[in-house]
């Protein structure tokens, strides 16, 4: 049975902590950090809500927040360890992370982004030697394969901290000589079971059969070491404290009540330092050991604020940004950061983050995906094949923030299809596709006189309004669903008015379908600008079908989407204006289609799945153009085998003057299509694509 063993043996740093408590240090940080906690000696003053300040609510007060005086928007994800290059759970938390960036700067905050790499630490070290490579190579190469993938994402952060960045071991030491000055650290031999993996010394209670760590399945291995020690303990009450009087700053709910059970049970000192690995940044005054890396790593959202211009000190740090509005994390380092972080803080008088966020696992059946167990799926695959739109999307509707979810590969398509596809990009074609043939592809009337008296807009309005509280309450997943109510209140919409059958009316009726057309691209835009957050690339170009210019969507702000916001009286069901021309329709979205590889296989065959370039799904149109009426006779593909070739074809398909196009990879996904249809024509858009 292994051991857990800790003596006090040695009082170097608690004697250097006299030496290093100038009296002008105590000004220093009243004057800085007003929302301190203030120690007196082993006691706490009882921190005041009004005064320590660490969590608002998650509610609407600050919406709207306009002006660079404005308190800015931190938000941050976990800094990345650089073991092994991303895998799609570390893509997971940047997304929401990104979506969650993007609709506070839609609200006008001004939004500090914070993502980065972890650098150091025992696997860090072990990984790069396994490569055959230095760790500061190693790290360089992982850490530029964590940006590129963010860069195909979309992900828009703004800033990227390396924990080997020089001013962020400025702030590490610093830091460390705050906690040092107030009597927090101390030297002690220990012995127990640790994970390499977690980085962490683990309770003989919480492991598994022979010792194997819950998460990675990996047995832990005995470590016995003469380390410095934070006094954790001596912060037990004041966070049951903050806890208690602050029960947001744990998110969701039910991760709070683990927290408190974790700090009910009893909080032991930690270990901060290694005396066993070099790659770290040294103890000050003691080279023989290394910082832990966690006491490392989470300084990483401070020194990220630092402008390049800025002395790496906390004082500048703080000064640009601190505390961080959110931390967004995975469940499995909530500990680190609901408990040691916050007891650092207030260690080195620093206050609290707002908000700590712990979101549940992308699992593959049912284990959390991870680099450890090597049952990854890899991101840049599925944004190769999906693009980075669908991606987002999918883990984002699907996985209801704060549960784990499980990925599958026919669920994704369905959902993107579904959702994507045919219900938001279907609607714009669609819509578009009437206005060019019967308006010209232009606007007849201001959208707000064409919804005037019309309930439709109301209903608009009222789901983008919920998106903006889901948004506001990370329910990430309900947001999304609350924008696809929008889409599908639009089609019901178009099914309902019929305005193709309208056009043909003529007189009253011809008007009163180019009215609804503008109803239903004004339902557009405003779909764009609350989809943004999550899909910004297809917004961007739903935006610019409506005639919209880049500049136009990057300026775009929440309150375009309502019509009356508290005091903000900004017409805003009404930005699309009689005149405006539309873009020619092409698609936004183009379809996933699952081709069997082997027709003749049964269910079981492989599957090839095929995303056309949505850019070249709309491409050289014309040329091919059949103009044909439908009928199986007439459809010059009907002439290859069903096994010999798989082709894709772009198709607009007018029924009943209703157009829709749509990707056929296959002629028998076309004549399924067409069947229920007495006539209509079918028009070739695109080249054939053979594979
Ligand atoms: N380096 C530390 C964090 C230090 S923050 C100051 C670390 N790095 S990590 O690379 O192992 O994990 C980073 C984040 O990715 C964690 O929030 C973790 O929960 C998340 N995920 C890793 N695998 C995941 C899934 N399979 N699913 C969802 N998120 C997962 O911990």
């Amino acid at each position: 049975m292994a051991v857990a063993r800790m003596n006090m043996n040695c009082s170097i740093q608690s004697s250097l902590s006299c030496i290093l408590k100038p009296s002008s240090f105590f000004n220093f940080r009243t004057t800085h950090f007003r929302n301190r906690v203030f120690p007196t000696g082993n006691n706490f003053v009882a921190p005041k809500r009004s005064l320590l300040c660490t969590c608002s609510s998650n509610g609407n007060s600050n919406a709207f927040q306009t002006g660079e005086k404005a308190e800015p928007f931190v938000v941050t994800t976990p800094l990345y360890y650089v073991n092994a290059p991303p895998h799609m759970g570390s893509a997971y938390t940047t997304i929401a992370a990104d979506a969650i960036a993007r609709f506070q700067r839609l609200l006008g905050k001004r939004v500090v982004f914070i993502t980065g790499t972890d650098e150091h630490g025992e696997k860090i070290a072990t990984a790069a030697a396994a490569g055959g490579s230095g760790p500061r190579e190693h790290c360089d190469v992982i850490s530029q394969a964590y940006k590129m993938l963010w860069n195909d994402l979309d992900i828009a952060y703004d800033k990227f901290i390396r924990t080997t960045d020089p001013k962020h071991e400025a702030i590490v030491e610093e830091f460390y000589s705050r906690v040092l000055a107030n009597d927090d650290i101390y030297r002690a031999d220990y012995e127990g079971l640790y994970c390499v993996n977690c980085e962490e010394y683990k309770d003989e209670k919480e492991l598994l059969e022979n010792n194997c760590c819950p998460t990675h399945l990996k047995p832990c291995v005995p470590r016995k070491e003469d380390n410095y020690f934070f006094a954790l303990s001596k912060y037990q009450k004041p966070l049951e404290e903050i806890l208690a009087q602050n029960p947001d700053f744990v998110q969701p709910s039910y991760r709070l009540n683990e927290v408190q059970s974790w700090i009910k049970n009893g909080l032991r000192d930690f270990s901060i330092s290694r005396a066993a690995v070099d790659w770290g940044i040294p103890v000050p005054n003691d080279n023989k050991q290394t910082i832990y890396v966690w006491f490392d790593a989470l300084l990483g959202y401070i020194s990220a604020l630092l402008e390049d211009k800025d002395q790496p000190n906390l004082q500048s740090a703080v000064s640009s940004g601190w505390p961080a509005s959110l931390h967004l994390i995975g469940k499995d380092i909530l500990r680190f950061h609901a408990v040691y972080w916050p007891a650092m803080l207030m260690s080195a008088g620093l206050s609290l983050p707002k908000r700590v966020f712990g979101h549940g696992f992308l699992t593959k059946d049912g284990m959390k995906m991870g680099k450890s167990l090597g049952n990854t799926i890899e991101p840049n695959e599925l944004v190769d094949k999906f693009g980075a739109d669908a991606v987002r999307y999918f883990f984002l509707r699907e996985v209801e923030f704060g549960n784990d979810g499980d990925y599958s590969e026919d669920r994704f398509i369905n959902i993107v299809n579904a959702h994507l596809a045919n219900t938001i990009g279907n609607l714009l074609n669609r819509t578009l596709g009437l206005l060019k043939k019967n308006c010209q592809s232009t606007l007849v009337v201001d959208s707000s006189i064409a919804a005037e008296g019309k309930e439709f807009k109301d209903t608009v309005e009222r789901l983008v309004e919920k998106a903006r509280i889901h948004y506001e309450n990370l329910a990430l997943s309900s947001a999304c669903e609350a924008v696809l109510e929008i889409g599908n209140a639009g089609n019901l919409y178009m099914d309902k008015h019929q305005p193709w059958s309208l056009f043909k009316q003529g007189g009253d009726a011809f008007e009163a379908a180019a009215k609804d057309l503008v109803i239903i691209l004004e339902t557009m835009r405003i779909i764009a600008i609350a989809l943004s957050p999550v899909a910004p690339s297809l917004c961007r170009r739903i935006h610019a079908q409506l005639g919209y210019s880049e500049d136009q969507f990057d300026n775009l702000n929440w309150v375009h989407t309502l019509s009356l916001f508290l005091n903000i009286v900004k017409t805003k069901w009404g930005g699309l204006k009689g005149g405006q021309v539309m873009a020619q329709p092409k698609p936004v979205f183009a379809r996933i289609e699952q081709i069997k590889e082997n027709e003749n296989g049964g269910a079981e065959a492989p599957k090839k799945v095929v995303k056309k370039k949505e850019e070249k799904a709309t491409g050289s149109r014309g040329d091919r153009s059949l103009g044909v009426p439908i009928s199986e006779d007439s459809l010059p593909l009907m002439s290859f085998g069903p096994q010999s070739v798989e082709i894709s074809l772009t198709l607009s398909i007018h029924h009943h003057d209703d157009t829709s196009t749509a990707i056929y990879p296959r002629v028998s996904m076309l004549r399924s299509c067409i069947s229920g249809m007495k006539s209509g024509v079918c028009e070739a858009i695109s080249e054939v694509y053979v594979w």
